[in-house]
């Protein structure tokens, strides 16, 4: 009895190495691919010279392919925590964001001051991006 006890509290050491193991490697994972920082850099920023593709959605002039890349980029952004701030309220800005692309997509009427009103970068950053590090 004795001989297998051991051989089984073994075995939970390597379980629980290998768990935590895991649990690093997601971690680790997590912090490269950024769901929310891909969405800004991809579409809220542009190399100088070049409008961002935000702004290209809110004077409707997006393609349709921008839309719909959009569309997917927030709704993993939505899905994503942010840095800070309220979850609740980051799923309701996000989803703000979401049904106006989704309308510009469309080509609804009135869609790109929606979209404009929700792209408000400094409503959303003041709240859920962490200021600076100098
Ligand atoms: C719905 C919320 C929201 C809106 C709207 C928003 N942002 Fe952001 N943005 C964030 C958050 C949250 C971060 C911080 C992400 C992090 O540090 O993990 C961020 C970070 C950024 C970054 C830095 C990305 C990086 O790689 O560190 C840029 C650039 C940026 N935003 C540009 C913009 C611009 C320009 C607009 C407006 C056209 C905008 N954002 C609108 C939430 C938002």
């Amino acid at each position: 009895m004795k001989e297998s006890t051991k051989t089984v509290l073994r075995a939970s050491a390597v379980l629980a190495v290998a768990f935590g193991l895991c649990v690093t490697g997601l971690t680790a994972a997590d912090a490269k691919s950024n769901a929310i920082k891909d969405a800004m850099g991809k579409y809220h920023k542009a190399p100088k010279g070049t409008d961002p593709t935000c702004k290209k959605a809110g004077a409707g002039q997006a393609s349709k392919e921008e839309l719909s890349g959009m569309v997917a980029a927030y709704k993993a952004m939505c899905a994503a925590k942010p840095p800070q701030g309220d979850q609740a309220k980051w799923v309701k800005l996000c989803t703000e964001l979401i049904n106006a692309t989704a309308a510009l997509e469309k080509g609804d009427a009135g869609a790109a001051d929606k979209y404009k009103a929700a792209v408000n970068c400094k409503a959303c950053h003041e709240e859920f991006r962490p200021a600076a590090k100098k």
